[in-house]
């Protein structure tokens, strides 16, 4: 019986690993354009011709042929098994192994409709492209351009529009119940309860297309331009789409990400979009959700500095904390996390067009607080720090966050760092085995 991995997770698994990460722990790498080169490791070779592609996740040798993703590295170089290499590369990105099952006919059915979903995303993304030349969407553009988006951005996030009406893009698709039958899986229409009818879900909006690691069209976002409607609607979860595996504005800013050596996370859509059109390409956004773990591993895996960029009102810090939070789970000594708060009510697209680039950039790197500084604001919240209730509980209340780091080191580090500010006794110890009240999971 063939062992085998169904393609979402394997699917899941290529989206997790960087490959110049992984092909630079056997090559060296030098970067060249979008590409990375060196000597290839699979013949003998004075001058490079070996390339790797991290935004299309392949290696590929233009002396010898060898190529292929991240799982064909892995066999090639190690000479593993198919499942070792998935095995290994599993382990490196932190993505727990499937239950392994045999390919059934079924198996290969759904195999082939996905690739076909895939490719009908695209169309639709290009339906909506098309939308915004045409003459319906002048006041969308009028729109863009107000918000000062140059066509090159339009371009590079390939925004579109949905026009007014109830089944443009329905009717794109001939119509009827097969067109139904297509667009439902995919989120993009809202069936009426007959079964037979229904109508197109984005309507009269700014379409943003959400693209996953490999660039492939998953979902969309769409801005409503009239303050009377909902602000934003996106699509629901599908087969495709994933909210909580999913950034916004990753696939293009991994280069960004890597060249810079810090991802910069920041809170909507317009905010991504907008530093990127002021040069800051390293950004990305959860799609109106809290930032998961599965969201941080996937910039951990590309970076090892993540700033976070924060509205200063009260949701924001609400944000700011519930990141910090995540973000405690599994930090180690090579992990570094910011948080910047902007001034009440300004996010980071109205702070890039007020004040530019430049002093943007140095804002996000000297108004940075570190993630002790959170913890430790955070606990002392409410409490008076000079008497020693205070200080006693502040303690107490942050060693079970403490506890949460991965290295033991790094643990060690933080609660010494709190003894001092705290001025605690240094006599005193946290009790062995944890706090007792909390710690990990809790
Ligand atoms: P914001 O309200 O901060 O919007 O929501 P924004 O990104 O600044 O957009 P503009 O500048 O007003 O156009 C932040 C993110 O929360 C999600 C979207 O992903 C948005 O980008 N959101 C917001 C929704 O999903 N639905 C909403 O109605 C509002
Ligand atoms: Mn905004």
């Amino acid at each position: 019986m063939a062992i085998t991995f169904t393609d979402s997770f394997l699917d899941a698994l290529r989206d997790r690993i960087d490959m110049v990460e992984l092909v630079s722990r056997h090559v060296t790498l030098k970067r060249s354009g979008g590409n990375w080169l060196g000597l290839c490791p699979f013949h003998d070779e004075k001058t490079p011709s070996f390339s790797v592609r991290p935004d299309r996740g392949f290696y590929k040798c233009f002396g010898c042929g060898a190529g292929g993703d991240a799982i064909a590295f892995l066999m090639q170089i190690k000479g593993a098994t198919f499942p070792e290499a998935v095995e290994e590369l599993a382990a490196i990105s932190g993505l727990p192994l499937p239950e392994s099952r045999p390919v059934t006919p079924e198996q290969s059915r759904q195999r082939r409709e996905r690739q076909e979903q895939y490719t009908r995303m695209e169309r639709i993304a290009r339906y909506f492209s098309e939308q915004l030349q045409h003459p319906p969407a002048e006041g969308a553009r009028r729109y863009l351009q107000k918000r000062g988006l140059s066509r090159r951005s339009i371009e590079r996030f390939g925004i579109g529009f949905a026009p007014p009406g109830w089944s443009g893009l329905i009717d794109h698709f001939a119509g009827g119940r097969a067109a139904l039958d297509l667009l439902e899986p995919l989120g993009l229409v809202i069936r009426k309860e007959s079964g037979n009818a229904g109508y197109d879900r984005f309507r009269n909006r700014i379409i943003f297309p959400i693209r996953d690691l490999r660039g492939r069209c998953i979902a969309f976002g769409g801005r409503a331009m009239n303050p009377e409607e909902p602000k934003y609607i996106n699509s629901p979860e599908t087969v495709l789409f994933n909210k909580s595996r999913t950034l916004f504005g990753l696939n293009l800013a991994q280069e960004a990400i890597r060249r810079e050596g810090s991802a910069l996370v920041v809170e909507g859509y317009m905010d991504v979009i907008s530093l990127a059109e002021h040069g800051i390409s390293n950004s990305v956004a959860p799609l109106g959700t809290a930032l998961t773990s599965d969201h941080l591993q996937m910039l951990w895996s590309r970076t090892h500095r993540i700033l976070f960029c924060f509205d200063g009102d009260t949701a924001g810090r609400k944000a700011a904390w519930r990141a910090a939070e995540r973000t405690l789970d599994g930090l180690d000594a090579d992990r570094h996390a910011g948080f910047v708060f902007l001034p009440d009510g300004v996010d980071p697209d109205d702070m890039v067009r007020r004040e530019g680039a430049d002093r943007m950039r140095d804002r996000l790197v000297n108004s940075a607080h570190s993630l002790r500084d959170l913890l430790f604001s955070k606990m002392g919240e409410g409490l008076d720090l000079e008497g020693p209730e205070g200080r006693a509980a502040t303690m107490h209340r942050a060693l079970p966050f403490i506890e949460r780091i991965r290295d033991p080191l790094l643990r060690a580090l933080y609660v010494e760092e709190f003894r001092s500010r705290l001025h605690l006794p240094e006599s005193w110890q946290p009790a062995q085995g944890g706090p007792g009240q909390g710690g990990p999971g809790q």
